[in-house]
């Protein structure tokens, strides 16, 4: 099994696999789960070389706390990657070997895609991500880059960061994986009580009640209803329930013919953040 801890290191070695071979790459934050192991099978599947990262990028924390308590599980997302496939070539860089010394991000414009929910909630974050998903996809190269819908926001941003900048590599969207309550897989759901962690597939629920009442009810009510389900459960405080157009991610008043839409929502449990979303339509 071969692990880098130097993009130096790294690219040497990719240099000469990548004259004969397609390489796909799985950016992470490492305290893997079966979401990210679907997004590795997924390369796995599609490439002759897979490279995951597995590197907590600071610049992306708009929260001191947040990025001191990530989990950080090297050894056994190791023996994950190891039983999945001992092929997979892991990026394990340090903060300084990634930033040298100056943990600071690059300011980007997406169009407007960093300034909705997330953007608007977490300042700065959208400006952490585009810094080292461009960084990465400029040490690894890769062919084929896997993101999860998980953050369909982050997918979007992506793939508008190698339009904007013209890098060659093809931006793959992945289903999200859920645990079997319906709560979408995270590593922060590590940091829930089992009791939060069974209560939290109301959110899903919430959801999905949207996706049902899509058709027949206006967006307004949509998300009333929506807020309405949240009350039911004080130990978690609703950021924002949202209903965007997919493209643009814009908030929808209304909705217009051949577009499609999404719900979107942040949700406090004490202090785990989490998120979620679904298609509507
Ligand atoms: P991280 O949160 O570790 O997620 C890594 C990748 O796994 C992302 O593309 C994310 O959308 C995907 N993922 C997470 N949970 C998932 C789930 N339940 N189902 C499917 N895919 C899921 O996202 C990041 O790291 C960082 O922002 C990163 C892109 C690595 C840049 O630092």
């Amino acid at each position: 099994m071969l692990i880098f801890n130097r993009q130096t290191d790294l690219k040497a070695h990719l240099a000469s696999l990548r004259q004969h071979k397609s390489v796909g790459f799985v950016p992470t934050m490492g305290a893997l789960h079966s979401g990210h192991l679907s997004l590795l099978s997924e390369s796995l599947q599609h490439n002759e070389v897979t490279v995951i990262s597995i590197f907590v990028n600071p610049t992306q924390f708009n929260n001191a706390e947040d990025l001191a308590k990530y989990p950080r599980t090297i050894d056994e997302d190791v023996a994950k990657i190891k039983t999945l496939n001992p092929s997979v070539i892991i990026f394990a860089p340090t903060v300084d070997d990634m930033y040298g010394g100056q943990t600071v991000s690059e300011h980007f414009d997406f169009d407007g895609l960093e300034n909705q929910m997330e953007g608007r909630f977490r300042p700065g974050h959208f400006d952490g991500v585009g810094t080292i998903v461009k960084r990465l996809f400029d040490i690894v190269q890769p062919d084929n880059a896997y993101f999860g819908e998980k953050d369909f926001q982050q997918l979007q941003i992506v793939k508008k960061l190698v339009s904007k900048y013209n890098i060659p590599v093809n931006v793959v969207g992945c289903p999200i994986h859920r645990e079997a309550n319906g709560l979408a897989m995270s590593s922060r759901n590590e940091r829930l009580s089992p009791e939060l962690r069974e209560e939290a597939a109301f959110i899903y629920q919430t959801l999905l009640q949207a996706k049902k009442e899509f058709t027949s009810e206006s967006i307004e009510a949509l998300k009333q209803n929506a807020e309405k389900a949240f009350r039911k459960h004080p130990d978690f405080e609703l950021e924002y329930f949202e209903i965007a157009d997919e493209a643009t991610l814009e908030p929808a008043t209304e909705k217009e013919a051949g577009k499609s839409y999404r719900a979107f929502t942040a949700v406090f449990a004490g202090k785990i953040r989490l998120i979620d979303t679904v298609a509507l339509n």
